[in-house]
């Protein structure tokens, strides 16, 4: 795994940035693979990232986008992860409607609706049993908890890497999320922080040693692909700059 860690003076250079890094490995993974998987992260952060990826001259057709996690609310709700980027990205470009993978939430239940994806990423990728899909980029954020997709601290599915898609949850309530296994097998993992906010946990998080169950972004180590951690001077101010090879 090679990591690297980048504090950018303000928020637009963050998202300048995040651009470029997307932007190289999409061209990467089409040039090795002609078509790029690509996971979406929620929240507030990634939104004018998406906007920005929304002028950007893509191979749409090659492009297929997939999300971390979603909250557990119809596709039509303001909470709708799917729905913000839509909103600020997928509508605004010609990418095939069937290229977008996005977490159905309008099941039976939670549970059963993490399964229907699972089906849906054994399908699309076409998984031998017992295997784990790979992204080629898996675009993360990281909460003042120290979370990351829906895994929060001290809940079941940190634990779960029996499966690719399980229930979070946040506060009692249920949420979709791609499972810790899933993460560590992207060929590129992209944390885009930003915020004051964040500072606390970001040190606890890529301080050497620590409790991964108290901060679950802490778990996010890819087994062979790159670590990029991406942050504005507000969240970053006390985290040392770094590139390793490991
Ligand atoms: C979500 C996200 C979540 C998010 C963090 C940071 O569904 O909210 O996937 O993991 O990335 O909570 O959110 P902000 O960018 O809004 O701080």
């Amino acid at each position: 795994m090679s990591k690297h860690v980048e504090v950018l003076p303000n928020s637009s250079a963050l998202v300048d940035r995040t651009l470029q890094v997307v932007l190289e490995e999409i061209h990467r993974a089409l040039e090795q693979r002609d078509r790029a998987t690509v996971v979406l992260s929620g929240g507030n952060t990634p939104k004018p990232l998406y906007e920005a990826l929304a002028a950007q001259d893509l191979p749409w057709s090659k492009l297929h986008v997939f999300w971390g996690d979603e909250r557990y609310v119809s596709a039509g709700d303001p909470a709708s992860n799917q729905r913000m980027a839509r909103q600020t990205w997928l509508d605004k470009v010609p990418i095939p409607a069937e290229n977008i993978h996005g977490m159905a939430t309008d099941g039976e239940s939670p549970e059963a609706d993490a399964e229907r994806h699972e089906a849906q990423l054994r399908d699309f990728f076409k998984l031998n049993p017992g295997d784990f899909p790979v992204f080629d980029i898996m675009l993360l954020g990281m909460g003042d908890d120290g979370h990351t997709a829906s895994l929060f601290p001290h809940t079941d599915a940190l634990q779960v890497c029996d499966r690719a898609v399980t229930v979070g949850h946040k506060d009692g309530q249920p949420r979709l999320t791609l499972t810790v296994p899933v993460l560590n097998l992207s060929r590129c993992v992209i944390f885009m922080v930003a915020g004051a906010n964040k500072q606390t946990a970001l040190s606890r998080v890529l301080a050497p040693s620590g409790d991964e169950d108290t901060y679950p972004a802490r778990l996010v180590q890819p087994l062979n692909g790159t670590l990029w951690w991406l942050l504005d001077s507000e969240a970053g101010s006390s985290i040392s700059v770094t590139d390793t090879d490991s």
